[in-house]
């Protein structure tokens, strides 16, 4: 049996969204900024795609930027969200994804920025109080915080977060790149000013996403070129990605309610699979189902001995999950997000992410393997 459980790191593409791209590949090559027939045709696309987009959030299309994903999205939001707006001093977390830790970090070694860290408890939740401490201290600060984290999948409360930076006028930026197409985000109510979005986190193509730039904020162009994107990203638009991007936001809209309802389930009976076989399991993160991303479950083994050797060992089992972020993965330092909630313990951790094609058997596959090598390494 091969088993897929690593749906934060990316996601099989959707059938229906290969078709719609292949159509596009097949029928649409003309430039879309060319203003003869061959590019209007292509320009309707793009602009059709960020239309279904912007309806789906409660936004307006013109807030809608596409990227290569979530990386640049997070950079862009970060970079001139800061630089645009003159402020010199920046709010995030210890836990945020490295798009953003990088990209900020490397705003302050250059003097840019001066950057606070709000705490985060042993869940991975932001303290708030803390988070309005700073602000209060810092007049018009950037804040990143990410809506759910990657590798825990705690939630932060957006509302709250909001409300908070409007209160100290500061400018919000929110990492969705693992809630996009998760939850239903209503932007006309969000008081966000940046968020984001990966294709490949929700059944998309890779290597496309957006930005979305709310219209109180204004923002210089991230990177020269032609007039795409409104100017403010010049090169030939991924139009094939585009329109893939629009039909698996389109399709994990409509059927938001049952997906998660499904793949909770399946997270659920994982929890109570692992609590029954596992003695000495843990859980890291928000283990109230209710409270964290429904699509991830982290979780800590008690086999000391077996250390780095738990991955290896399920992906020989045929078990692909992760020890964190998949973007790190290689560089063999830890995960950085469990390093700054501490106390995980000296087993193995390992990260499941579900999607809408996993099922019960995989669970029960999957744990019955886990049991096997907990026992060998007890
Ligand atoms: C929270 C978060 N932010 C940003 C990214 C980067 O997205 P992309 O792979 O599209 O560049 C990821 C991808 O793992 C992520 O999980």
């Amino acid at each position: 049996m091969r088993v897929y459980f690593d749906n934060a790191a990316t996601t099989p593409i959707d059938p229906e969204v290969l078709k719609e791209m292949y159509k596009v590949m097949e029928n649409h090559y003309g430039n879309p900024s060319s203003i003869h027939g061959h590019g209007r045709e292509v320009r309707t696309l793009i602009e059709r795609s960020r239309k279904t987009i912007a309806n789906l959030l409660h936004a307006s299309p013109s807030e809608i930027f596409f990227t290569s994903g979530g990386t640049e999205a997070d950079n862009t939001a970060i970079r001139c969200g800061i630089v645009d707006n003159g402020i010199t001093h920046a709010i995030s977390s210890q836990i945020e994804h490295h798009a953003v830790i990088h990209t900020l970090e490397a705003m302050q070694k250059a003097g840019t920025i001066k950057l606070s860290y709000v705490d985060v408890d042993s869940k991975g939740t932001v303290d708030y109080d803390h988070l309005e401490r700073l602000l209060k201290e810092n007049d018009r600060s950037f804040v990143s915080l990410m809506h759910a984290n990657n590798e825990l999948g705690t939630l932060s409360d957006m509302e709250r977060i909001g409300d908070l930076c409007e209160q100290y006028n500061a400018i919000y930026h929110s990492d969705t790149v693992q809630t996009m197409g998760h939850f239903a985000h209503d932007l006309s109510k969000l008081k966000t000013h940046f968020m984001v979005c990966a294709a490949h986190k929700l059944h998309g193509p890779k290597g496309i996403g957006f930005l979305y730039v709310n219209h109180k904020v204004k923002i210089k162009p991230f990177i020269y070129g032609g007039a795409q994107e409104r100017n403010m990203r010049g090169g030939t638009e991924n139009v094939y990605g585009i329109v893939g991007l629009a039909k698996a936001l389109e399709m994990a809209y409509a059927d938001m309610e049952q997906h998660q309802q499904y793949i909770q389930g399946l997270k659920s009976y994982m929890i109570g699979q692992l609590k029954a076989s596992i003695p000495g399991v843990k859980f890291n993160g928000e283990t109230d189902v209710d409270k964290s991303l429904y699509t991830v479950l982290n979780v800590s083994f008690p086999c000391s001995d077996m250390a780095d050797m738990m991955l290896f060992n399920l992906d020989i089992a045929g078990i692909s999950a992760s020890g964190g972020s998949a973007c790190s993965s290689g560089t063999d330092i830890g995960s950085h997000v469990l390093n700054a909630i501490g106390g995980i313990g000296a087993g193995p951790s390992v990260r499941f992410s579900f999607s809408k094609y996993n099922t019960k058997e995989e669970v029960d596959y999957t744990v019955s393997k886990l049991k096997e090598l907990c026992m060998a390494y007890a």
